[in-house]
């Protein structure tokens, strides 16, 4: 497992590539997403805040995951990371389903959120 240090750096790299788009670089929704759209994002450094003072780990893991149910592409709607790390696994590197396409869809997720703790707001 990479230690904290790694998985931040691996969560910012992630942001950078596939978040910032509708969260906006500076992770409050500011986006050309929110711009074009009617939809007001929410503020990723509060999460903290919203939800009494304790960073809601769970919570972001099932978000970000997303359900393989929920459309991608409506708008308004946050794609199904899950769904997406999974393919990445699977395009990437295998040709059937393995055990441990599980644990890099997770190890991604995890990554992820626990950038997102490190930016909240006190
Ligand atoms: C296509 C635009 C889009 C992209 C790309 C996107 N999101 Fe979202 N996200 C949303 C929208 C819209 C919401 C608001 C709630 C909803 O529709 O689920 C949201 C909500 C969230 C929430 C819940 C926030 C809250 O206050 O409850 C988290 C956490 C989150 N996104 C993290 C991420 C992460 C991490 C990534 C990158 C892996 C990402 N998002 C990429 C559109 C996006």
């Amino acid at each position: 497992m990479p230690s904290a240090a790694q998985e931040k750096s691996l969560g910012s790299v992630e942001y950078e590539w596939n978040c910032k788009w509708c969260h906006a670089a500076d992770r409050k929704g500011t986006s050309l997403f929110e711009q074009r759209s009617d939809i007001a994002m929410p503020d990723l450094t509060t999460l903290t805040q919203r939800h009494d003072g304790t960073f809601p780990e769970d919570y972001g893991k099932t978000v970000i995951a997303g359900s393989s149910a929920r459309a991608w592409h409506t708008p308004g709607q946050m794609p199904a990371w899950g769904l997406y790390y999974s393919l990445e696994s699977y395009l990437g590197n295998a040709t059937r389903l393995e055990e441990w396409q599980t644990e890099y869809v997770e190890a991604k997720i995890a990554a992820v959120v626990k950038y997102l703790e490190g930016i909240q707001v006190e």
